[in-house]
């Protein structure tokens, strides 16, 4: 204490570590709290049955037959989940120019909804809207002859897509396409197919991001895509007011809620469109994020729980209300513990 260089009489004028002091006080003043209500797990179906295949660049995430599918949503379910969202995997015989296999009643998304709601009538059931599964060149939409992906043609058919969905027992379609216009165009086709109650999640401020790759590899689309890209249609990772704009026209054609993806880095995207709008904002932690992660832990060098707890209390920081995540069953596990 002798060679204490302190002024005489110093103290700090606030003290925030008080507070940190002891766990009671730091649980009485937190502001943000995850819970098994904000989680979304995306799931991929494939043909056949009893079929369960590995992804490569997404470890512990499979692809499963709808029967298998039935087993792990009965899962999700009992651990508190509120609602999946279901990615077809469409054999390469089905995918064609014009994408006809996406609003086939008897197609594989279809039947899953279906066979979903049957068993599980309390689970919220999403579909996604948009053509790249379907599509024998990967993109979201139908091309013209300079490879353009045209926006009201693909429109048209996004919408017999949504509305098959909505037939089969889809809770909630979610069209992540980025084309101009499809919200109010789905909103209308729902409405005079007195589909009233069928909730449109918007991927209103979708990025062309770099982050999607373990998910095209999943989808098997990335092969079709070959080095083409989507950023004619998908956002630029450079700006934040073009995503208020699409947002705000979103809202204006009829979401009920809207989403950012990619989601780590874009939570000021999040931010702003909560602070903006006030409506349900989802963010989608998406399949690059899961990858990055998850070689980190298998590696050693990061704590899962740890961060895969910190990333998603994050989403709730920025304004999320729910997120897409392929943790979801894992971290519905964790708050049980
Ligand atoms: C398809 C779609 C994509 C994702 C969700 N829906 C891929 C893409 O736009 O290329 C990505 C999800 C993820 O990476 O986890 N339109």
């Amino acid at each position: 204490m002798e060679n204490m260089s302190l002024p005489k009489d110093f103290f700090p004028s606030t003290r925030l570590r008080r507070m940190r002091y002891q766990a009671f006080s730091r649980r009485l003043m937190r502001e943000n709290h995850l819970s098994v209500d904000d989680l979304i797990c995306p799931m991929f179906v494939i043909e056949g049955h009893n079929q369960k295949q590995k992804i490569s660049s997404m470890p512990g995430v499979c692809r499963l037959s709808i029967d298998l599918l039935l087993q792990e949503a009965d899962q999700l379910l009992n651990l508190g989940i509120p609602a999946i969202a279901l990615f077809p995997i469409i054999n390469p015989a089905q995918k064609s120019l014009d994408a006809g296999e996406a609003f086939n009643p008897e197609g594989l998304a279809q039947r899953a909804v279906r066979a979903l709601k049957q068993s599980f009538p309390e689970l919220g059931v999403i579909t996604d809207i948009a053509l790249d599964p379907f599509t024998s060149h990967g993109q979201d939409g139908l091309l013209n002859a300079q490879g353009y992906v045209i926006n009201d043609e693909t429109v048209a058919v996004l919408c017999k897509q949504a509305l098959s969905h909505a037939e089969a027992g889809a809770d909630i379609v979610a069209p992540s396409d980025m084309m101009d216009g499809r919200i109010g165009a789905i909103r209308h086709t729902l409405e005079n197919n007195r589909h009233i109650n069928t909730r449109i999640l918007a991927y209103s401020a979708k990025y062309a991001s770099s982050f999607y790759g373990p998910f095209r590899d999943a989808v098997g689309s990335a092969g079709n895509l070959g080095t083409g890209n989507k950023y004619s249609y998908q956002m630029d990772p450079a700006n934040s007011d073009e995503a208020m704009r699409e947002i705000a026209l979103d809202l204006q054609e009829g979401a009920d809620m809207i989403m950012v993806k990619p989601g780590m880095p874009y939570l000021d995207i999040i931010r702003r469109a909560k602070d903006e709008f006030g409506v349900p904002t989802f963010a989608y932690q998406v399949s690059g994020e899961y990858a990055m992660l998850k070689a980190a832990a298998q590696n050693g060098w990061l704590d899962e729980k740890q961060v895969v707890m910190e990333s998603l209390l994050a989403f709730k920081r920025a304004g999320s209300d729910a997120i897409l995540t392929y943790f979801a069953k894992s971290a519905a596990q964790w708050l049980k513990q």
